[in-house]
């Protein structure tokens, strides 16, 4: 039978026979998933992990700081944040293609993670480890996987940056003990391992951050567009209580699309935003949240009158299927 303890002793057990005597690197995406994989990590390992945080220019507001501080203040791991934005964002650039997106984001992380592990080797010191890294951990979880196509018979609806996005010539083995589990599986997991109720807690949020919520391609000025609505939505979803309630709320630009507005006394041609907030039990299917009519109220009327360029917010009312829960 299934217990939470059984499946940290399964996963430490088989994590510190696949390590060897070799150094490990996990790369953090600040999500519950790559979180969780790496205190399992740790708990086989300890020091021989060092964790890689990607910024990819990609992110949400706040989101390096709080991994910079509050995970490793929870789990007192090795951590290397490496600014990789001018990177990402110059391989986006002109792409509008979701699935070319998600696998030119998959190959760039890869890259980063490839020139982290040489720093690891090239500062390791008689550390009783044979200095090599050979195996990058990720925190990919079973629907990952079946989405991806991985699953017996699946159809790829959309190439996880972690699983169908890895590039071909991968110099890594890797280590994914989530693999077989469901979110609320590694969010039990989680808490068992003694990390904070706010990290086990986080909402989803898609490794290849706001470069899949932005339908069009990809430019700075639009990333923080994009950024400061979901900020807004983000801040007042929390004000409002209802966190827990929803399994995670998307915020899309359509970047592509123009409308024509009215504000103050002057015509906008302005972009509109999308807020796709959902409930679900394991993202394989999903239901839209039917959130209160004031607080889609409040974030409709301060993302348009605080975020330039936006001047209609608009609200996705479809499930998963017919539709996903990412628009890309
Ligand atoms: P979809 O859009 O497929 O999303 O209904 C299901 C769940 O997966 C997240 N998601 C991703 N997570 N890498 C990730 O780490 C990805 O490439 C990716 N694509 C989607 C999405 O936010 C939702 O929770």
């Amino acid at each position: 039978t299934w217990t939470t303890s059984g499946v940290i002793d399964a996963q430490v057990e088989a994590i510190r026979e696949k390590a060897g005597t070799g150094k490990v690197i996990c790369g953090l995406s600040g999500g519950v998933d790559s979180a969780v994989a790496a205190a399992l990590v740790q708990r086989a390992i300890g020091d021989r992990l060092t964790c890689v945080f990607v910024d990819h220019g990609l992110l949400r507001a706040g989101e390096a700081e709080q991994v910079e501080n509050d995970y490793v203040a929870a789990t007192g791991i090795k951590l290397k944040v490496v600014d990789a934005a001018d990177r990402f964002l110059a391989a986006l650039a002109g792409v509008r293609d979701p699935e070319e997106k998600r696998k030119i984001i998959g190959r760039e992380f890869i890259r980063v993670f490839e020139r982290a592990a040489r720093q690891v080797v090239a500062e390791g010191g008689a550390d009783g480890t044979d200095g090599e890294v050979r195996f990058l951990v990720q925190g990919t979880l079973y629907p990952d996987v079946v989405e991806s196509g991985g699953g017996e018979g699946a159809a790829n609806i959309k190439s996880h940056h972690n699983v169908g996005g890895l590039p071909d010539d991968l110099q890594f083995g890797l280590i994914e003990p989530l693999r077989t589990l469901f979110k609320d599986e590694v969010r039990a997991v989680g808490a068992e391992l003694g990390l904070p109720e706010a990290m086990v807690w986080r909402q989803p949020f898609p490794g290849p951050g706001l470069g899949i919520r932005i339908v069009g391609d990809i430019t700075a000025d639009r990333l923080a567009t994009l950024r400061a609505a979901d900020l807004i939505a983000r801040d007042e979803l929390t004000a409002a209580g209802l966190d827990r309630e929803i399994w995670q709320c998307p915020v899309v630009l359509l970047a592509d699309v123009r409308s024509v507005g009215v504000q103050g006394d002057g015509r906008t041609y302005g972009h509109p935003i999308v807020l796709r907030p959902v409930s679900s039990d394991d993202a394989m299917t999903a239901d839209w949240t039917r959130l209160p009519y004031e607080v889609l109220s409040r974030i409709s009327t301060r993302i348009t009158n605080e975020v330039d360029e936006v001047n209609r917010v608009v609200l996705d009312v479809t499930s998963k299927p017919p539709g996903t829960i990412e628009w890309e």
